[in-house]
């Protein structure tokens, strides 16, 4: 099975979350804005995260998203982080969904203070579809 882990964090709260996921499907997870984030080859699970910053999530995110191809991804699987608003979920989701990608209905959500200890949840959930 093929598995990526993409991500946007401007602060290392969603990175955080994002490697552990990485370290339990055994790869790497790379930010939106590197070289290599783009999916060469269909990927059957995509983990896709970010935070919200002011109602809204980050540019960079937005455009990797709008960039995304369906024939790339099989389904994809959101997570995020924030103080307490889940908005950056619903905010991937119709990204996603704009771009004709199944995504799951399950959902990773930590509040920034809960990132130190994601580690245990963040690798069982990642499991769940790898
Ligand atoms: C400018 C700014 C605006 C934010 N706005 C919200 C918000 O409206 N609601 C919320 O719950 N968290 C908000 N946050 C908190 C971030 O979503 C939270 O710190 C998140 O974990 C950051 O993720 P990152 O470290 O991956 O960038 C905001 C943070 C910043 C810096």
């Amino acid at each position: 099975m093929n598995v990526a882990v993409r991500y946007y964090s401007r602060s290392g709260n969603t990175q955080k979350v994002a490697e552990h996921i990485a370290e339990a499907a055994g790869v790497e997870a790379v930010s939106v804005d590197a070289k290599d984030a783009a999916l060469n080859e269909k990927v059957d699970v995509l983990f896709v995260g970010g935070a919200v910053y002011a109602y809204g999530i980050d540019d960079k995110l937005k455009q990797y998203l709008k960039g995304l191809s369906s024939d790339k991804v099989g389904k994809a699987v959101i997570f995020s982080t924030s103080w307490l608003s889940k908005h950056a979920i619903d905010l991937i989701k119709n990204g996603l969904t704009e771009k004709g990608i199944p995504v799951e209905s399950e959902t990773l959500y930590f509040k920034s203070k809960a990132v130190d200890a994601s580690r245990d949840e963040a690798v069982k959930f990642a499991k769940r579809f790898i």
